[in-house]
């Protein structure tokens, strides 16, 4: 997830920004101007580093680009940097990256150009094909200088220039899209046309302003919402001219379409988090696109599994004979959703431990160990210990992270990224959709290489992952059905979570959520267990909360729940679309639809974050910041 920004404005056009640039007497630039403060509001969206291009200065040499790569300082290097940019430049792109393909450096940091050094292009999305049309376009005699699947698209729309010079850059942009498998938003400026920015997109957001004098682009409204509130949404796979207060839209055969106008009256803050009133339900309703992300470019069209990061070799997963997963919190309960995924199709034994015990005892491990490390941060102190241990002892370690480059993405033999875009809100939602996607592909991954899963398994299995994105979204459409849920039993003040199997880490993982969010008493159990000790805590009108999705052991999980309803319980079921027979038993349904039991999890846990969403809400606390907790631990 990376922020993109362009403006385009004409020659003759008198600068209006508001802050004072460095280098122009006093006077202001509006295209630098504009291009600085978007990045500053789009670095949220990624912070590994920054960058911009210009094109149009009168004392200028064609195309001027300045890139900075220093984490969270790289704006600031980068603004520096833009003291010695050349003045009165007519249009600009800008970046700020959130790493996926190469480390954050300045070689990988946008814009990218190409050969030529006169064209320049911001890229937000991934590119499925990228060594491939690298491979041809090396051979082609391209020099590519970075490690990322972005620049590969400069050099393709410069190679389609070079074959077909009367196409143009938007034809060229074209020609080169129809070239490309994967997610794209992005921005193209060239010095011999430098009054125009040609953007594309298919499925990363990307929205264009309008302003009298000049045309905007970006990731998000708030990144332009100080020049203009006309907008115009670019659908998939349409290609955009941008000129100073123009813009001509194409779909993908070259007719001319409309684009949709979007009038946009809220205030900054109120679009930063997109209209909605927090970061956290934002977050909530981002997870189809976390999980596809997740699953992007990692699924063949064959039916098989890639995972480039896996610097572990079939041969050396092939003597793996045990698993342990290390790590705490929302990560943990991820983990052990997937040692069910990993037993079933992997047929290796799991072992699981919140990271801050693990290292504590003496386990036992050696080279035929992998040793999983689940994090979103990849800095959580206990976690990284954890997996320091296991490398020390001789296991191979595998992290999953969502930040790449992070500590323990450093410390482990292999990396597996989820692609969920920098979480801001404390509670951990899509990062934890996005972990257990990547904890199921890399089930399926160690099926694949000990060919314990026939191919027509793994083909089917594949299939039902493909939609869980859709899934996903369609348990997120009940969100006021939950918060309706959630008004009714606002006033209890406890909550007992309870699951069987795959649905037990989702008990635990909702009776987390409802506790760090809402600060009441919330336990998760296993069903079967209740009956061994805490059934004692179940009175009459305890609120009892659990899942009771179609899985292999419902009917035991129904058993379980009339033992709670026979003691008083009032009883609230997640239960699959149009299971009435569920439903008989509950006195409050909270629907899912029905999915492959081993990825059930994924969706059945999206009602129980809405509903310690809703209840917190409902007693007004801070759902960004709970109290006590902070979003990364690195204190033991
Ligand atoms: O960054 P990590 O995934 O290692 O963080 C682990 C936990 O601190 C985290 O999941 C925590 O439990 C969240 N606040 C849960 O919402």
């Amino acid at each position: 997830m990376c922020g993109i920004i362009g403006i385009t404005r004409g020659p003759g056009t008198a600068g209006r920004g508001t802050d004072a640039q460095p280098g122009e007497g006093g006077g202001v630039d509006q295209v630098l101007g504009v291009l600085l403060e978007g990045l500053a509001r789009l670095e949220y969206r990624g912070y590994d580093s920054a960058g911009l291009a210009l094109v149009g200065p009168p004392d200028g040499d064609g195309m001027w680009r300045a890139r900075a790569a220093n984490g969270i300082r790289s704006l600031d290097d980068l603004t520096k940097r833009a003291e010695s940019a050349p003045r009165g430049a007519t249009a600009g792109i800008g970046h700020t990256r959130w790493a996926t393909h190469g480390r954050p450096s300045e070689e990988n940091a946008h814009p990218h150009a190409d050969c030529s050094g006169r064209m320049a292009l911001v890229h937000n999305g991934i590119i499925e094909n990228h060594i491939e049309l690298a491979d041809e376009l090396i051979a082609e005699g391209h020099l590519l200088e970075s490690e990322t699947d972005s620049e590969v698209l400069a050099h393709l729309i410069e190679s389609r220039l070079a074959a077909d010079p009367g196409t143009g850059l938007t034809g060229a942009v074209r020609a080169a899209l129809g070239r490309v498998r994967g997610a794209f938003a992005l921005a193209v400026v060239h010095s011999d046309q430098p009054d125009l920015i040609v953007a594309a997109r298919r499925v990363s957001p990307l929205l264009m302003g309008l302003a009298d004098d000049a045309t905007f682009l970006a990731s998000d409204i708030p990144a332009i919402l100080g020049h203009t509130r006309d907008f115009f949404v670019l659908e998939d796979d349409e290609i955009a001219e941008l000129r100073p207060g123009s813009i001509r839209v194409t779909a993908p055969d070259g007719t001319e379409v409309d684009p949709a106008p979007l009038h946009v009256d809220w205030d900054l803050d109120a679009a930063r988090k997109d209209g909605y009133p927090d970061f956290m339900s934002k977050e909530i309703h981002e997870q189809p696109r976390a999980v596809a992300d997740t699953l992007l470019d990692r699924l063949l069209p064959d039916g098989t599994l890639v995972l480039d990061e896996v610097r572990i070799t079939n041969e050396e997963f092939r003597a793996i004979n045990k698993v342990f997963i290390v790590a705490c919190g929302s990560s943990y309960h991820a983990g052990l959703m997937a040692k069910y995924a990993i037993e079933h199709w992997a047929r290796l034994p799991v072992e699981i431990d919140i990271a801050s015990e693990f290292r504590y005892r003496n386990p036992v491990l050696d080279e035929h160990t992998l040793v999983i490390g689940v994090s979103q941060s990849g800095e959580t102190v206990d976690t990284f210990q954890a997996i320091r241990e296991a490398g020390k002892l001789g296991a191979k370690v595998l992290v999953i992270s969502n930040v790449l480059d992070s500590s323990m993405a450093r410390e482990a033999d292999a990396v597996l990224y989820t692609r969920a875009g920098p979480e801001i809100g404390v509670a951990a939602t899509k990062t934890h959709l996005a972990q257990i996607t990547a904890l199921e592909i890399l089930a399926l991954y160690l099926a694949q290489a000990r060919e314990t899963l026939s191919p027509a398994d793994a083909r089917a299995m594949l299939g039902a992952m493909g939609v869980l994105p859709d899934k996903v979204a369609t348990a997120l459409e009940r969100a006021s059905d939950v918060e309706a849920v959630a008004e009714a039993y606002r006033d209890s003040p406890s909550f007992i979570f309870l699951g069987r199997q795959v649905g037990y880490p989702v008990a635990l993982e909702g009776a987390l959520k409802l506790k760090e969010l809402s600060y009441l008493r919330a336990e998760g159990f296993p069903a079967g267990e209740l009956k061994h000790g805490p059934i004692a805590l179940v009175e009459e009108g305890t609120v009892v909360i659990g899942v009771a999705t179609r899985t292999p052991v419902w009917e035991k999980m129904m058993g379980n729940v009339a033992e709670v309803k026979s003691r008083g319980a009032t009883v609230v079921l997640v239960a699959n679309d149009g299971d009435e027979e569920t439903a008989r038993h509950a006195d409050a349904v909270l629907w899912v639809p029905e999915t492959e039991y081993l990825f059930a999890p994924i969706v059945d846990v999206v009602p129980l974050q809405l509903f310690a969403y809703s209840l917190a809400r409902l007693h007004g606390h801070d759902v960004d910041r709970p109290r006590n907790l902070a979003k990364t631990v690195t204190v033991e």
